[in-house]
């Protein structure tokens, strides 16, 4: 999208609002709740918070200790208890929490008392096997029920999850346990792809082997008859039987850490992003309810996995703080056929769909047709997230679900643990732009120095803290202090933005060493050193490259040993030692064998040269450059 902005501003279409349904109460008058809440952010969010439980109030809403935020300071609280009791105790108790779909087509459906009684016993089951307040958990579950009541079980007893997504590899699973040192993995046998098994226990058993901090895996075991358990691995449900489905909801202190959650960065390590129950409990309760106008009645389908942050704050914790009811679907949006997903809306009257950029392009590729076969009329709101979403897949997706119903594009980051910027269904809508910052919400674009840039080009910042901000990273403060110091006075996205006349945001893409594949956020240094410890390389360079449908791929350029020759054989090679190293996502789609890759005087290589020269562009100062 970079390359035409200027095109894209001059061509965007405007959609005003059609809905007069939307009733919440900021949408009567946007504008004025927008200032009003940045006038005095702490009055903001301090209301929003008031809207859940705590079991002890607050004394002081924030304290900023430039770049350290505490939020609600001496406020007990637990997300799980909001999830979960506040709902149960009330007519909600037999409202549907989470509808679950399998990839082999089961259904499973827990209404907010069924889901307590599920996390309550598994809470259980956790103490009992003497874990305490702060332990780490890694959850390495496919999109399954249990994933959901493990998160909020956790939660529940103060332990700190770790959700690692079932696609990485054993040795991305190892260096996330370590780095967490977690005593716990609850895992499974078998994920899905497209049908076919995938043996997740022969990859935990991989990484564990070299994880000395592990007592014990629980493994749910899908497939029949149940593969075998040593003595330091229990069944799921054998070790859930017996537990009593009371479990008091721990009072705990507004800051104390709910989830590590690895995301990628600059360099070949993932950072432990930290996020805490009170501010982080605020952010996506409020941001779920207003960004999708959710009320009671909706059926909320978000596509994310809660591997990633989208599926920890907007399939289980955003949603569930509002007590709406959730569908969740294993699987591909094309399996077993393009139709997967509309029949889905179609089958449980789906009012909201959180989707991504990516799967719309690829729905986009099999045609109207697909959607024109299901009835699609119960949707209301759509949103996307994830990556910069094209102008003719907003137009797609729009037309093909009715063409009035408005999509909220939504931007946000692991660290941000919330929406930042966003449309609300009540702002006029211009295809691609995230629009503006929500409530509460001070975000600009500036220069280098910091300056606003007014509109034009620069890189998103935030300029004030906000609750559901990351507190720090796991192990390494120094990463966290980055943020913050990299341009002065605020905290630096690291994505480079264009702000138009009207105030709109229009995310370009990142500023720095990190690629979008399908939304998936891969650092180009992890999958360089997955490369060169091949046996056969001696460099790697990696860059991002515009991608029809996954928005950006990997293209990989290798130096190999001398003797080695440059093969199909050898290519697929490189290739499956990535798998091997990181998992599928991370492979480059393109490896192109060269001799010498574009470096400073002082040995560091200019990725930009290299990603200027295979898009055909002018590679810009190259005064550096050493040869
Ligand atoms: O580059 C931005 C892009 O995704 C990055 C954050 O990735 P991650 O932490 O994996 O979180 C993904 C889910 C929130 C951002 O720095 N990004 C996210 N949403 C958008 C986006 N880019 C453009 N438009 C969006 N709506």
């Amino acid at each position: 999208m970079a390359e035409n902005i200027e095109t894209l501003l001059k061509t965007s279409t405007v959609y005003h609002p059609t809905d007069q349904t939307l009733d919440q109460a900021y949408i009567k008058d946007y504008e004025a709740a927008y200032n009003a809440s940045i006038a005095d952010p702490e009055t903001f969010w301090a209301d929003v918070a008031k809207e859940l439980e705590w079991f002890s109030p607050w004394d002081k809403v924030l304290e900023w200790n430039y770049p350290w935020a505490k939020w609600f300071l001496g406020g007990t609280c637990n997300i799980s208890y909001n999830c979960l009791d506040r709902h149960v105790n009330s007519w909600r108790k037999n409202k549907v929490a989470v509808i679950w779909v399998g990839e082999t087509g089961e259904e499973r459906i827990f209404t907010y008392a069924e889901l307590a009684r599920q996390v309550n016993r598994c809470a259980n089951a956790l103490k009992s096997l003497g874990l305490n307040t702060g332990d780490r958990v890694t959850i390495y579950l496919p999109k399954i029920p249990e994933q959901i009541v493990a998160m909020l079980a956790c939660a529940r007893i103060g332990l700190i999850h770790s959700v690692v997504y079932s696609g990485f590899s054993a040795p991305a699973l190892e260096s996330r346990i370590k780095d967490a040192e977690a005593r716990l993995i609850i895992t499974a046998d078998y994920g899905y792809d497209r049908g076919k098994p995938i043996n997740l226990k022969t990859v935990v058993d991989q990484a564990v082997a070299n994880c000395p901090t592990i007592e014990t895996s629980i493994v749910v075991r899908r497939e029949k008859p149940g593969i075998a358990l040593t003595d330091r691995e229990l069944d799921w449900e054998e070790w859930l039987a017996g537990h009593s489905t009371q479990c008091q909801a721990e009072p705990l202190d507004s800051e104390t850490p709910l989830y590590f959650l690895y995301t990628s960065g600059t360099t070949g390590k993932p950072k432990g992003v930290v996020h805490v129950h009170g501010g982080y409990m605020v952010g996506t309760y409020i941001t779920t309810k207003y960004v999708f106008d959710l009320k009671d009645e909706d059926v909320y389908f978000c596509v994310a996995d809660p591997g990633w942050v989208t599926g920890h704050s907007y399939i289980v914790y955003g949603p569930l703080l509002n007590g709406a009811t959730i569908l969740t679907a294993e699987g591909k949006p094309d399996y077993p056929d393009p139709g997967r997903w509309w029949h889905l809306i179609e089958k449980y009257g789906v009012s909201i769909f959180y989707t991504t950029p990516t799967a719309i392009r690829l729905l986009m590729k099999y045609g109207e047709d697909w959607p024109g076969r299901y009835d699609l009329s119960t949707l209301r709101v759509l949103g996307s997230v994830g990556e910069p979403i094209n102008p003719e897949a907003w137009e797609w997706f729009h037309r093909v679900t009715g063409g009035d119903k408005p999509i909220m594009d939504t931007w946000w980051q692991t660290e941000t643990g919330a929406i930042l910027v966003t449309p609300l269904p009540c702002v006029p809508l211009k295809p691609g732009s995230a629009t503006r910052p929500f409530l509460g919400i001070e975000a600009d674009v500036v220069d280098k120095a910091g300056n606003s840039i007014g509109t034009g080009g620069g890189f998103a910042v935030i300029k004030k803290p906000w609750p559901s901000m990351m507190r720090t990273i796991h192990n390494d403060p120094e990463r966290y202090l980055g943020y913050w110091n990299n341009i002065p006075g605020c905290y630096t996205a690291g994505d480079v933005c264009h702000k138009d006349e009207d105030g709109y945001f229009w995310f370009m893409g990142r500023a720095d060493d990190v690629v979008k594949v399908a939304g998936n956020r891969i650092g180009t240094a992890e999958v360089e050193s997955a490369l060169v410890s091949h046996e056969s390389v001696v460099e790697a360079a990696v860059i991002g490259k515009p991608h029809q449908t996954a928005g950006e791929m990997i293209k990989a350029f290798v130096i190999l040993k001398q003797g080695e020759r440059d093969t199909p054989d050898l290519i697929t090679a490189l290739k499956t030692h990535v798998q091997t190293e990181l998992g599928k996502i991370a492979v480059p789609r393109e490896i192109e064998v060269v001799t010498a890759l574009p470096k400073t005087r002082s040995g560091k290589i200019m990725r930009r040269v290299l990603k200027a020269k295979e898009l055909g562009q002018d590679p810009g100062d190259i005064s550096t450059l050493e040869e």
